[in-house]
């Protein structure tokens, strides 16, 4: 069977051949063989390298990077020598799968899914324009300065060695610096900050639990309360951040001693809590003998030229406050270091959840981590940083208020990686953002970032991976996705 046969929708392929004479990038090539794909059985024969390159009027390089891209998605098997052909369905390939529904019976309930985390974790193919991300895209990321560091550090003795669970005292000291609030002796290192949220939810709380958190907030924390068995109460946020009289209201009606929230630079919203708002806040929580976790991740990410407004923690003596920073967000992905701070029992009970977890943070990342933020060109790193996501935020937000009207910002972000866009009505997030992802275009559906019902339909678009000049041809594809 000629590949050409078997195409359905025709005039569409039509216009895709058409289009693609115009264009031979790697993303029409990857459109048309979708096409010619799309409903046939598993060994069809797609056109030869060859073939492609006649009709498409693309270079070899690109059909095969394509050819690359859709093989390990699994819809085409490229065999050398022979040819590529549609691929078999997943579950008819190998013997039969062993009967394994006795582990659903065996495990019981689960605590919640991991689904929106899981997407959000997704490394992207090539192809893709990855705004569902929460890091550093690579030309951002401080993999020239962490090569130096690792390598100083490698030189450290005893850097294979044991280290201490609470962490090594340098880097815990420079924690303890920069969160302007605590003692080196206060701070734990953690693999990242998303161990720390974890190992925070099940110190601080007990199974069954209420835990008050912002909504929307960031799923990471969702599914770390639900898989610590907390049940998550939402109370509503605006562009100031939390609204006091609803926050008091949520620890009387739920009987929280937990809150989790972000004053600063929030994620999904981008949200600052003003600072009659944060005396009001930590007045409440005071008031409610509760404990909150402060996830203060954004604070390298202030896009405006001012510093980001002290942490709640710094108006904080009595122990209220935990505060968590992440050190992997503005360096790069696989830096994992992060930090929570804490007085007291608090303390005491979240280093014994971390020792529990994994006794302590490999000392090669931490000599790494030392070696870097003590490094000269750290702060100009972080320079460099604001002044890039600053123009990538301006340009996305620019070309998406153009497309579908001022409104679908509530406010621009003035700091962190992402934006919040409300979508018109009667536009689904879920199908959207399968609709995006089809046209190669990664984002985030709103639903998933709210504890209780979403109030709308959203998208979160981090513009970090986005560079200035590519953000017209996104929202481009945003727009014929949506419809
Ligand atoms: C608000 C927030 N907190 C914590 C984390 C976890 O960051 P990491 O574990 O990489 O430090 C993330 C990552 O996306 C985040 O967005």
């Amino acid at each position: 069977m000629r590949a050409g046969d078997c195409v359905t929708a025709e005039a569409l392929v039509a216009l895709l051949l058409n289009d693609m004479r115009n264009d031979n990038s790697t993303h029409r090539v990857i459109q048309y063989l979708r096409h010619l794909a799309a409903g046939q059985e598993g060994g069809t024969r797609l056109p030869s390298v060859r073939a492609l390159m006649r009709m498409l009027g693309a270079g070899p390089v690109t059909i095969a990077a394509a050819i690359r891209r859709l093989a390990e998605e699994g819809l085409v098997d490229a065999r050398p020598g022979l040819g590529t052909f549609v691929a078999a369905p997943a579950e008819a390939k190998g013997p039969a799968a062993a009967d394994l529904a006795w582990q659903t019976v065996a495990l019981g309930p689960t605590r919640g899914s991991t689904e929106a985390l899981a997407e959000l974790a997704l490394v992207p193919t090539p192809a893709a324009l990855a705004l569902n991300a929460g890091y550093l895209p690579e030309d951002l990321q401080a993999g020239t300065l962490i090569g130096a560091a690792a390598a100083r550090a490698l030189r450290r003795p005893g850097v294979w060695g044991r280290m201490p669970p609470e962490g090594l005292h340098a880097l815990r000291a420079w924690f303890a610096v920069a969160a302007d609030s605590f003692r080196p002796h206060e701070v734990t290192i953690c693999p990242g900050t998303q161990a720390a949220l974890a190992a925070a939810f099940r110190a601080l709380a007990l199974p069954g639990d209420p835990v008050l958190m912002e909504s929307p907030t960031y799923v990471g924390a969702l599914a770390a309360a639900r898989a610590a068995g907390l049940r998550p109460v939402a109370v509503p946020i605006d562009e100031s951040g939390l609204r006091p009289e609803l926050l008091e209201t949520s620890f009387r009606a739920s009987g929280a001693r937990l809150l989790y929230c972000q004053p600063t630079y929030a994620n999904p919203t981008g949200a600052v809590l003003t600072a009659e708002r944060r005396a009001a806040v930590l007045d409440i929580v005071h008031q409610a003998g509760a404990f909150a976790i402060e996830d203060d991740w954004a604070r390298d990410f202030s896009l405006e030229g001012s510093a980001a407004p002290a942490p709640l923690a710094a108006l904080d003596p009595a122990g209220h406050v935990i505060l968590v920073r992440s050190l992997t967000k503005c360096a790069a992905p696989g830096l994992r270091i992060g930090a929570i701070a804490a007085r007291g029992a608090a303390l005491e009970r979240l280093r014994a959840a971390r020792l529990i977890d994994d006794f302590f943070v490999p000392g090669i990342l931490q000599e790494t981590a030392v070696q870097l933020v003590t490094a000269p060109a750290w702060e100009r790193h972080l320079r460099r940083l604001r002044t890039a996501l600053r123009a990538r935020r301006d340009a996305l937000a620019g070309e998406l208020r153009r497309a579908f009207g001022p409104p679908c910002l509530a406010h621009l972000p003035a700091g962190g990686l992402h934006l919040w866009v409300r979508l018109p009505e009667g536009v689904s997030d879920i199908e959207a953002c399968e609709r995006a992802r089809r046209a190669d275009i990664l984002v985030s559906a709103g639903r998933h970032w709210f504890p209780a019902e979403p109030p709308g339909s959203y998208l979160r678009l981090s513009f970090a991976a986005l560079a200035p000049e590519a953000a017209g041809e996104a929202v481009a594809r945003l727009v014929g996705a949506i419809g």
